[in-house]
């Protein structure tokens, strides 16, 4: 709450001190990266430290959450603007680097579970919002560890991105940005390779398991299949993705991000579940 408090009076600051059309785009540029950062791509969901109740208040961002996996113990690290612990000396394009290539300032790649191969796709106007909207969230002072990985990191995760441009503008391409890119839907609701990739020949089947204090939960099968969303409506996928209930009126365990998705956009939904409609069903 806060933090969109502060967007918007330094969105209205930047209005007042004179509307020209760079200062509202650069206004209407920040709402887009609150927008992406908080609730499509919810990265407080891996960011932010959670409590029993959701996200723990005044730490947004400020990193700690612990994955800890046979393949590694990885720490969400800070990135908020602390000149100390977070991202604060950091430029605007080593910023946009690491979110999209996953490659640090100092060279170091970004592992696992930061969804990297996915945010490759993210069209060039929405890291520029991304990283012009992570410049406004209130510095948190955190000092996390640092990651520990048992795997071997590739060297990189392609070749530097230079330009993504936007999907088309159609419902479905939109979407499927949406579920790719921006959103991570398919990492968690695609089966793994044993080489850590996701299995995209089976996109959207689910199965992947998530442990934690709430025990174990499997990732559902998306896909218009009967194991699937095939006799869920419209209202029903909504209501899963934005309260986490599922079509039998239970309770969706974490770890996805009901809390941030719940202000997701009418369009936005729409665009989701014409794309899930258009997967191949999948067993
Ligand atoms: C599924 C969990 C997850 C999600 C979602 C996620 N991240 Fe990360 N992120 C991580 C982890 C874990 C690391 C550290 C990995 C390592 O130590 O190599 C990381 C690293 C980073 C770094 C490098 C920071 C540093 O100090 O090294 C940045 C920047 C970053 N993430 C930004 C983002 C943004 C922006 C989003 C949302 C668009 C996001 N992340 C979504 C888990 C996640
Ligand atoms: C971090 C992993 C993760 C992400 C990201 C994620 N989900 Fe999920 N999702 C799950 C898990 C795990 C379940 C099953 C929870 C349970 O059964 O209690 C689930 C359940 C669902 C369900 C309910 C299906 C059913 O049969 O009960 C729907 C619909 C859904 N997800 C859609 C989405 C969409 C759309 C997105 C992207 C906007 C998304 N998910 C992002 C992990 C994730």
């Amino acid at each position: 709450m806060r933090v969109s408090l502060r967007a918007a009076a330094l969105a209205a600051g930047l209005l007042a001190s004179g509307p020209g059309p760079a200062l509202a785009q650069d206004a209407a540029l920040l709402e887009r990266g609150r927008h992406l950062v908080e609730v499509t791509g919810a990265c407080g969901n891996c960011h932010t430290p959670m409590g029993p109740q959701g996200p723990v208040p005044g730490k947004t961002l400020a990193g700690g959450s612990v994955f800890d996996e046979p393949p590694f113990r990885a720490v969400a690290p800070n990135i908020t603007p602390d000149p100390e612990t977070g991202i604060g000396r950091w430029t605007d394009a080593q910023l946009a680097r690491a979110i999209r290539e996953g490659i640090r300032p100092d060279g170091r790649l970004i592992g696992p579970p930061m969804p990297m191969t996915l945010y490759r796709g993210l069209s060039d106007r929405d890291v520029a919002a991304m990283v012009a909207y992570l410049r406004t969230v209130p510095p948190v002072q955190n000092r996390v560890e640092r990651s520990v990985y048992r795997i071997t990191l590739p060297p990189a995760y392609g070749p530097p991105v230079t330009s993504v441009p936007e999907p088309a503008n159609t419902p479905v391409a939109r979407g499927e940005y949406l579920a790719n890119a921006v959103a991570h839907c398919m990492e968690c609701h695609t089966p793994m390779l044993p080489t850590g990739q996701n299995d995209r020949s089976r996109l959207g089947a689910g199965g992947m398991e998530f442990r934690g204090p709430w025990g174990v939960s499997v990732a559902a099968n998306l896909t218009p299949h009967a194991n699937g969303l095939g006799g869920w409506t419209d209202a029903q996928i909504i209501r899963a993705v934005t309260q986490g209930i599922s079509a039998t009126d239970r309770p969706l365990a974490p770890p996805m991000a009901f809390w941030a998705y719940r202000n997701m956009t009418q369009q936005e939904l729409s665009d989701l579940i014409a794309y899930l409609r258009s997967l191949p069903p999948q067993p």
